[in-house]
């Protein structure tokens, strides 16, 4: 049998005034886990909508041959036909539905027209054991975090006849002990054959399972090493992607910390839908001018429902705790009034609630500071082109111009316009939650950077975060937390991964 189960060969996809993709060449060995790793807007996602037919075979020049055939793939049902599954960058789950009516979604069963709800939900109950959810099928996918939620897409990918399974940066919102599980289960599918492509900017983890890795710069392949003959060093995917040496992964930050900025006492916030389930439970904690402060915890743990509580009651409700800002009690009941303290939160989750996807990048960045581009009430839009125009350059966006539509931004820039939009707002203090989540590790750096300018700027930064590493490398101090209680505190010069682990494990004892 042949070995090669996929070729793409030469795939060139322009869009209006982007080359994405430029005579790209991907070749997949049957049964292999194959890695593909690049920049921000390199073009993996765009690579792989031409593989599952998201764009036609008449919108891009180049061959896709599959099972040493040329195919000519129009449309996702093509590619489901051929056992080609591609789970997507942003999840496309409805919200209302339960889980088990997402897994079937599209793809119901039923017996002469008559929907079967039994068979729907145990195949849907084995599916979910098979990818280690444990979880009611019949719980609403609004109440599942993004962790579950992708775990629900792989679910669904496998109640279909999957061969080639995509997975677009499926860890993104994982956090480690999940990603960890994520990945063993890749590794299980390839026992049983199936091929996998999987998208990710978490070097650590392509170690782990990739036996081939292709890297695409700038719309280019630039190579692909077989893992099995060649030693992967981080450094070598690093200089592939970014085009350089990248030395250090955390810039140093050189600044006094000062006085407390912001703090939070006996904070307490119910869940938004059960008003007896506590999320955060009698929290206090507190960071300075100049310091970066570290949330770190599972997922589910409360952090975001902490920082979004106390970002104007914007989660939960039956909100109980005080807030201070440089040391005065302050009312942050809504969005309006925590701005105006010089709050801003720059949401984990930028399709939902960060962005407006048929806006420019223009638009969205003046969004949550209007008066900054105004004059006497009437937008400058010169003004606005110039900060969004700094932005990018500062940010390093990757964009046809800055009157472009966020939607067709690749996922890592759509999170830098997020960002952009925040740090236009000039916050005093700044909550950043997964602010890396899908940014490539040239970009992190650059993101770093700007965290280090705010905190020499006297800014308070709190980052919440499930990649442990980043955590360690850019806060002064890091809190734990665990099941909406906090579990620990440490200097990050004297914390480590195991510390915080240790700290959420020792906790989960005593409750
Ligand atoms: N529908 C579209 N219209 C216009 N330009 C697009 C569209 N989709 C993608 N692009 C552009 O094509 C390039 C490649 O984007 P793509 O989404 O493939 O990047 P990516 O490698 O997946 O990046 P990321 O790591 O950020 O997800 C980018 O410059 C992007 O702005
Ligand atoms: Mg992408």
């Amino acid at each position: 049998m042949d070995t090669t189960i996929l070729e793409m060969r030469e795939i060139t996809k322009r869009f209006p005034g982007v080359k994405a993709l430029d005579k790209v060449s991907l070749s997949v060995k049957r049964g292999e886990i194959h890695t593909l790793v690049g920049e921000n807007g390199a073009g993996k996602s765009t690579l792989m909508k031409v593989l599952s037919g998201v764009y036609g075979h008449t919108t891009y020049e180049g061959d896709v041959l599959y099972q040493g055939k040329l195919q000519q793939i129009d449309n996702i049902r093509d590619s489901e036909a051929l056992g080609i599954i591609i789970i997507h960058q942003e999840l496309a789950l409805v919200p209302q539905m339960s889980i088990a009516e997402n897994i079937f979604l599209g793809n119901e069963r039923a017996n002469y027209g008559v929907m079967d709800w039994d068979e729907v939900r145990s195949k849907a109950q084995q599916l979910l054991k098979k990818v280690g959810l444990d979880e009611s099928v019949d719980t609403l996918i609004t109440n599942c975090g993004v962790g579950k939620q992708q775990l629900v897409e792989i679910a669904k990918a496998l109640s279909k006849d999957v061969k080639l399974l995509i997975l677009d940066e499926p860890t993104a919102s994982l956090n480690e002990k999940d990603s960890d599980a994520l990945m063993n289960l890749l590794l299980e599918f390839k026992s049983q054959g199936i091929t996998s492509i999987l998208i990710s900017h978490k070097l650590n983890e392509i170690a782990k399972v990739a036996d081939s890795v292709t890297i695409i710069r700038d719309g280019a392949t630039i190579e692909t090493i077989d893992c099995s003959t060649h030693q992967v060093s981080e450094e070598r995917i690093i200089k592939g992607m970014v085009g350089r040496e990248l030395t250090e992964r955390y810039p140093k930050r050189d600044c006094e910390i000062g006085q407390e900025a912001f703090s939070l006492k006996d904070w307490t916030v119910h869940h938004s839908q059960h008003k007896d389930l506590k999320v955060v439970n009698n929290i206090s904690l507190n960071v300075n001018k100049g310091e970066v402060v570290g949330i770190a915890g599972l997922m589910g743990a409360g952090r975001t429902e902490l920082a979004m509580s106390a970002f104007g009651r914007s989660y939960g409700q039956n909100i109980s705790g005080t807030a201070y800002i440089d040391g005065e009690e302050v009312d942050l009941s809504t969005i309006e009034k925590a701005m105006n303290h010089g709050l801003a939160y720059v949401t984990e989750d930028r399709k939902e609630c960060g962005l407006l996807l048929e806006q420019s990048i223009e638009k969205n960045i003046s969004l949550a500071n209007l008066a900054g581009i105004s004059q006497r009430g009437v937008i400058d839009q010169m003004q606005e082109m110039t900060i969004a125009k700094s932005y990018q350059r500062k940010i390093n966006i990757k964009c046809a111009n800055t009157q472009q539509d966020v939607g067709n931004l690749s996922g890592g820039n759509q999170q830098k316009v997020v960002l952009s939009k925040w740090l236009f707002t000039e916050p005093k203090i700044l909550m950043l939650d997964e602010p890396t989540r899908g940014i490539d590790v040239g970009a992190k750096y650059e993101i770093y950077g700007i965290i280090n300018e705010l905190a020499e700027q006297g800014k308070a930064v709190i980052v919440i975060s499930s990649e442990m590493p980043e955590l360690l490398g850019i806060c002064d101090r890091i809190y734990v937390i665990n099941e909406g209680r906090l579990v620990g505190e440490m200097p990050a010069a004297e914390a480590s991964q195991e510390k915080i682990m240790r700290a959420i494990m020792n906790s989960g004892d005593k409750q």
